[in-house]
């Protein structure tokens, strides 16, 4: 009888089972940890300063903030190669906004984005593959390899927009959602820099929390996931309740330069990047976490980053040798409906005929 259980976890049933047996011995299955409070605007009351993280959470956060650092490190090296070209902006640095905006909000919520939105377009459900093929322009990207690094789209996402809080259109939108009592979370992901110039040395006033005026806001430690998880639900449970509109600032940290024509060295020191990497860089700062308190081990968290590094080590290899859409297939997907096709001042391409 033994020998038959024994061999059914090792050999017929996949690794985790005997896994999740022995890991249910060693492992704590959830801690509470404390969180930085936030500064609060126009609120009585902010999120709570302690949460309850699980194993389970622990394990999926830390691998969706690894495979979204992977796959903006091969997209640097992929456009060093030249298979991507035109825009491109990493959000390596800048992992715990997204996991942790996703971890607090509900898939059938409605997420709209600017650029520098790959780690989004993960949390939203696209695959790596998908992404990395979109990057490179071929068939099997997410937007049918039409839209490049600024234009992915999926269920109840809507982009990538190449256009960032504009100064004016940004208080107009939170004038109006304010009358208008909008459930909406407005989220500045504060990562110090404007292209190439220091917040500080662009705007008189840094508290972004606070330009809402009449909309009460919450400046949030951008490198811990679970400080953005809290305080995502916190302005969810906001927005739900009928209060209407609520701003967000994530400080957070860019590793990379703007785009890839920015090293992002001539505006700061190496110095500056290289201490926030040691000091708190996200995914070190839960790993040291998840270590710590036994939500894990060195070993289990180093067969994750294997794991990570294989699928988008796939990945790529898919998104450099997929086919490029055909020429015939330029004007299809432009509507939703079927009307005729027809853009003006393009007459050489009304041969092709278009389908939604
Ligand atoms: C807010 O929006 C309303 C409606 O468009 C407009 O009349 C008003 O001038 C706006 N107020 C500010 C302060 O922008
Ligand atoms: C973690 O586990 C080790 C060994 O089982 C134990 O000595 C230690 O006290 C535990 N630490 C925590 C924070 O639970």
């Amino acid at each position: 009888m033994r020998k038959m259980l024994a061999a059914v976890f090792s050999g017929m049933v996949q690794k985790p089972a005997l896994r999740g047996l022995l890991s249910s011995l060693k492992f704590s299955n959830d801690i509470t940890c404390d969180i930085k409070k936030c500064d609060l605007y126009r609120l009585e009351e902010g999120p709570p300063t302690s949460t309850v993280l699980t194993r389970d959470e622990a394990l999926k956060y830390y691998r969706t903030m690894q495979v979204i650092r992977r796959m903006e490190l091969k997209a640097d090296q992929m456009y060093k190669q030249k298979f991507i070209r035109g825009f491109c902006h990493l959000c390596d640095g800048q992992e715990a906004c997204c996991v942790g905006l996703e971890a607090g909000i509900n898939p059938t919520d409605h997420i709209i984005t600017s650029y520098r939105a790959h780690g989004l377009c993960y949390t939203r459900g696209l695959s790596v593959k998908s992404i990395l093929a979109e990057l490179t322009g071929r068939k099997g990207g997410c937007a049918k390899g039409k839209g490049g690094s600024m234009h992915m789209y999926c269920k109840n996402f809507y982009g990538g927009n190449g256009i960032v809080g504009a100064q004016g259109q940004v208080f107009e939108t939170y004038n109006m959602s304010a009358l208008w009592k909008l459930p909406c979370i407005f989220i500045c992901e504060n990562n110090r820099y404007a292209m190439g110039t220091a917040t500080d040395r662009a705007a008189a006033s840094t508290d972004y929390h606070k330009k809402g005026f009449v909309i009460p806001g919450l400046r949030v430690n951008g490198m811990d996931i679970l400080s953005v998880r809290e305080a995502t639900k916190f302005a969810a449970n906001h927005c739900r309740s009928g209060k209407g509109p609520i701003l967000m600032e994530l400080q957070t940290y860019r590793y990379h330069g703007h785009s890839m024509s920015d090293p992002g060295v001539s505006y700061r020191t190496r110095e500056e990047v290289q201490s926030v990497r040691s000091k708190s860089d996200p995914i070190m700062l839960l790993r040291e976490r998840m270590i710590n308190n036994n939500l894990s081990n060195v070993d289990e968290l180093k067969e994750i980053d294997a794991d990570v590094k294989k699928e988008v080590e796939e990945a790529a290899q898919f998104a450099a040798t997929d086919p490029e859409p055909a020429l015939e297939e330029i004007a299809d997907y432009l509507y939703h409906k079927n009307p005729p096709f027809e853009v003006r001042g393009a007459h050489k391409w009304l041969k092709y005929t278009s389908r939604s």
